[in-house]
């Protein structure tokens, strides 16, 4: 289905016939034919390029020969040598059509399921109990998010973890400013998503008042000894943080539910048996006032190595040792084979230590893989981290509630006919769709600028355009009054055609790869070329106005990229709403 690797099949026994005559026995392997797309034909091989010098012949040669071996006539019309030493490659219309119709037949639109499907543990959100999710929560909440939906689309069986950070020090405090306020005070304070001034007001106690330090710093005491009066406070304050949570992931339309909260309480009857295991394994070291791993190549800037500290001198153990704690019971307990960890790029040294210290454990080891998907945050206009109009942090539910407000006006603006229910649906799919896209559609390593005008803008590359382009596309069939006719052949006859053809057959390979790089702007670019390629063929090819099986070949080119499109926007956490 995946055209570059059919070119790519047929090219590759070529090139390999050409060494083996020239008596090469390879030193760097078989020549891999690399076909990508091109801007002469319709895709180019450069490798007898790379391969002249190894051969000493002109690169020209080596493509005729390889031309002249290569089993083409079936798929291309027209396949040459170009330039320097290009292999040209047209493939024929009738070939496109085919590929085409076969991909329409199909439900998974030609991505076919993991046969060795992996289970895959994708950390994301993380937010911590009784602190607001801010701007920088989003992120990872809507690409991990996406991680999710991919992998599992691509036949994995996923693994949903929220590392929810509902355990240490300030629990003590958070506990004592609970029993202050009463109980269901408190609650109610947590339940309406008041959770940074519920925050606040415990750390201002905390720090002017001496008794109330105290109070706290025995509370911590009880929290770990188990103290039952304690851990029902502890829960409430879980419970109703989660609360919250929970419905900022449906605001999100994100799909982490209840059960998918792993917080690092879990992992506290774990603490004790992996440093064990550590110190068994000869990896622990006292460092004076903690028990540190020191995993081989980390060093700061004085040179020194760098320490994961995994219990302190008072016996309490950190952020360091539940994650090492997490990362074993995921790869024994739960089997995963990949370990994903969507987390801002200011812990991507953490994470490397982490993984570095469960390979010397031998927690981790191929085919086992960790990876730390990093991203960069969220900026002002102005090129400094969002900030709210106050100078605060940008709650995140005030930022969901400002997208939607701005795309009902939106809505309104482009479409009078719709009544006020319709708008409210379209509304939320636009503005939140606009806020996830954005951050889905920017190389995930960088920052990026948050732009209303941008995001919402109704050309470019926003989610509102890829909506919108939807919408028309079923508009079509609406007006045409039927749905595609059963078993249409697709046939390519205009450019505009063909070049929509070649668009939609590249969904395959864009989806594989990037399940592999979760690298979703390369799947946001895409369709926004489908989107943009298939505006060019409606402008040139009439689909309503035109006959008999060219009008029914071209309604299946609509449905196609509709659901192209649908789907993509699906695996990236956007939905497609019918009519805008
Ligand atoms: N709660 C953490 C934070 O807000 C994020 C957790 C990331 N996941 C992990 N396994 N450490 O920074």
């Amino acid at each position: 289905m995946n055209l570059e690797k059919l070119l790519a099949d047929r090219l590759a026994p070529a090139f390999a016939a050409v060494t083996a005559t020239a008596g090469d026995a390879g030193p760097d392997g078989p020549v891999d034919p690399t076909v990508r797309r091109s801007q002469h034909a319709d895709f180019q091989s450069d490798a007898a390029l790379s391969l002249a010098r190894r051969l000493h012949r002109a690169p020209r040669d080596i493509a005729a020969e390889v031309l002249r071996r290569a089993e083409l006539a079936d798929l291309c019309a027209v396949a040459e040598v170009s330039g320097p030493g290009f292999v040209n490659l047209t493939v024929a219309d009738d070939v496109l059509g085919s590929l085409l119709s076969t991909m329409a037949a199909d439900d998974r639109l030609g991505v076919v399921a993991a046969t060795d499907p992996q289970t895959v543990v994708v950390d994301y959100s993380g937010p911590n109990v009784a602190k607001e999710m801010h701007v920088g929560h989003l992120r990872s909440t809507v690409l991990g998010d996406a991680a999710v939906r991919l992998s599992g689309w691509l036949g994995h069986t996923v693994v949903r973890a929220n590392h929810l950070g509902d355990w240490g020090t300030p629990f003590g405090m958070l506990i004592e400013h609970l029993l202050d306020l009463g109980e269901s005070t408190a609650a109610d304070e947590l339940s309406v998503g008041d959770l940074d001034s519920f925050y606040r007001a415990a750390r201002v106690k905390f720090d002017a008042d001496d008794a109330f330090r105290e109070r706290a710093r025995r509370r911590v005491v009880a929290l770990q000894g188990g103290d039952e009066l304690t851990l029902r406070l502890w829960r409430l304050l879980v419970a109703e943080s989660e609360r919250y949570f929970l419905s900022v992931y449906g605001r999100l339309d994100v799909t982490l539910t209840a059960a998918d909260f792993q917080g690092e309480s879990r992992y506290n009857d774990q603490l004790a048996p992996v440093v064990e295991e550590l110190d068994r394994a000869g990896l622990l070291r006292d460092s004076g006032d903690a028990a540190c791993v020191f995993p081989a190549g980390f060093t700061g800037r004085d040179g020194q190595p760098l320490p994961v500290i995994v219990r302190k001198r008072d016996g309490g153990y950190g952020y360091g040792a539940t994650d090492l704690a997490a990362v074993r019971h995921r790869i024994a307990d739960l089997g995963a084979a990949r370990l994903l960890y969507v987390v801002g790029a200011p812990q991507r040294q953490h994470f490397e230590m982490v993984f570095a210290v469960a390979r010397e454990a031998g927690w981790l080891k191929p085919p086992v893989t960790a990876e730390h998907v990093g991203f960069g945050s969220v900026l002002g206009a102005d090129g400094r981290m969002l900030r709210s109009r106050a100078g605060g942090t940008v709650k995140l539910v005030d930022l969901l509630d400002e997208a939607v407000r701005r795309a009902a006006e939106l809505a309104r603006a482009k479409n009078p006919d719709l009544d006020e229910a319709a708008v409210a649906e379209v509304a939320r799919a636009v503005g939140i769709g606009a806020v996830k896209y954005a951050d889905l559609s920017t190389d995930r390593i960088k920052d990026y600028v948050f732009d209303w005008q941008r995001m919402l803008s109704l050309d470019g590359n926003t989610a509102p355009y890829l909506q919108y382009a939807h919408a028309r596309i079923r508009s079509i069939f609406r007006r045409a009054g039927t749905g595609v006719p059963a078993d249409a052949p697709i046939v390519i006859g205009d450019p505009a055609e063909r070049a929509l053809a070649i668009e939609l057959l590249g969904f395959e390979a864009v989806v594989t790869t990037v399940g592999r790089t979760l690298e979703f702007h390369q799947l946001a670019g895409y369709l926004h070329t489908v989107a943009t390629t298939f505006s060019g063929f409606y402008e040139r090819c009439p689909v309503l106005r035109a006959d008999g099986p060219v009008r029914d070949s071209r309604l299946a080119l609509c449905d196609l990229t509709a659901r192209v499109l649908r789907q993509g926007l699906y695996l990236l956490g956007i939905t497609t709403p019918d009519r805008m």
